[in-house]
C-alpha cells in the first residue's frame, strides 16, 4: 500500500515537472490548507532539499511568508560551512515580522553559522523615492549581491490574498482583477499566461536576474494555490525546484 502510494506520488513529480517545464518537483502527502502536518513535510521536504545545495561561500536569497518562514526551524544547526550569507530579497509586507524575509533571513544563518543582509524599506515607494533610493549606496551594495546570488529560495502566492496582506487599496485590488492577475512572487503579479502585468515599486531582485541563479528553490502547497502555482510556472526559470504538497499537485492536475 505505502509503496504503491510512493510510486504514484513519483509519477506525478514527473509528470508535473513536464507540464510545468522545471527541472523537479517534489511533492509531501496532504494538503496545507485543511492539514497542519503538510506544513511540517513540506517545510522538512524543503530544508532538506537547501541542506543538499548549500555549500560554502554561497550567497542564498530568500523572500517572506509564512512558508519559507517555517523552513529554518528544519534546517539543522551546524558549522560545517563558512562563508553562507543570507540575504533578504526584498524589503518588507505588511506588519507581521515574523514573516519578513529581514527576519527569516536571521533564522537561517543562525542555524547555518552563516551571516545575513537585511533591505528594510517600505513595500512600496513613490515613484521619487525609488528613484532616490535606488542610488544610495547600500542599496547598489544589495544589488551587487543579488547579481552574485546562487541560491534563492521562495514562496509563491494567490494575487488576490496577497494583495489584502499587503493592505493595498480596494481600487488597487480592482486594477489587479482588472489585470488578470492570478498569481504573485517576488513582488511581481503574474496572469494565467505567466506574464508580469504589476509590479510592486520597491528594491529587490528583478525577474530577470533570476534565470542566472543556479538553484531556484520554490515552495508552496494547498489546494487553493493551485491556479497561482500553474500561473507562475508558464514563466518560472527551468533550473527550479518546486517543493509542494497532494493538495496543490492533485489540483494542478484537475485544473489542466
Ligand atoms: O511576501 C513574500 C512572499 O514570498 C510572496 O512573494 C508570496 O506570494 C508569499 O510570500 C507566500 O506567502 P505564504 O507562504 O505565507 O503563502
Amino acid at each position: 500500500e505505502v509503496v504503491r502510494e510512493w510510486s504514484g506520488r513519483l509519477q506525478l513529480e514527473q509528470t508535473l515537472s513536464k507540464i510545468l517545464h522545471i527541472k523537479e518537483v517534489i511533492i509531501v502527502p496532504g494538503n496545507v490548507d485543511t492539514n497542519t502536518n503538510a506544513t511540517m513535510l513540506l517545510s522538512q521536504e524543503a530544508a532538506k532539499f537547501l541542506e543538499s545545495i548549500l555549500s560554502n561561500d554561497k550567497i542564498v536569497a530568500v523572500t517572506g511568508g509564512s512558508t519559507i518562514a517555517s523552513i529554518s526551524n528544519f534546517v539543522q544547526d551546524t558549522t560545517k560551512w563558512k562563508n553562507l550569507m543570507f540575504i533578504a530579497a526584498r524589503g518588507g509586507v505588511g506588519k507581521d515580522v515574523t514573516l519578513q524575509a529581514n527576519t527569516i533571513v536571521s533564522l537561517f544563518s543562525n542555524k547555518t553559522n552563516g551571516s545575513y543582509r537585511t533591505l528594510y524599506m517600505p513595500d512600496s515607494l513613490s515613484e521619487e523615492a525609488y528613484t532616490t533610493m535606488k542610488k544610495e549606496p547600500f542599496i547598489q551594495e544589495m544589488m551587487d549581491l543579488y547579481e552574485k546570488t546562487s541560491i534563492i529560495i521562495h514562496g509563491i502566492g494567490d494575487a488576490e490574498e496577497m494583495a489584502r496582506r499587503r493592505n493595498s487599496s480596494e481600487e488597487e485590488i480592482e486594477r489587479l482583477k482588472e489585470n488578470g492577475s492570478v498569481s504573485e512572487a517576488f513582488g511581481y503579479y503574474f496572469n494565467d499566461q505567466g506574464e508580469a502585468v504589476h509590479r510592486i515599486r520597491t528594491i529587490g531582485i528583478q525577474l530577470k536576474q533570476l534565470k542566472n541563479i543556479e538553484h531556484l528553490l520554490a515552495v508552496a502547497g494547498g489546494a487553493k494555490k493551485a491556479k497561482a502555482l500553474l500561473s507562475y510556472f508558464k514563466q518560472a526559470p527551468e533550473q527550479t525546484v518546486l517543493v509542494t504538497d497532494e493538495g496543490a499537485a492533485n489540483e494542478m492536475m484537475n485544473i489542466i
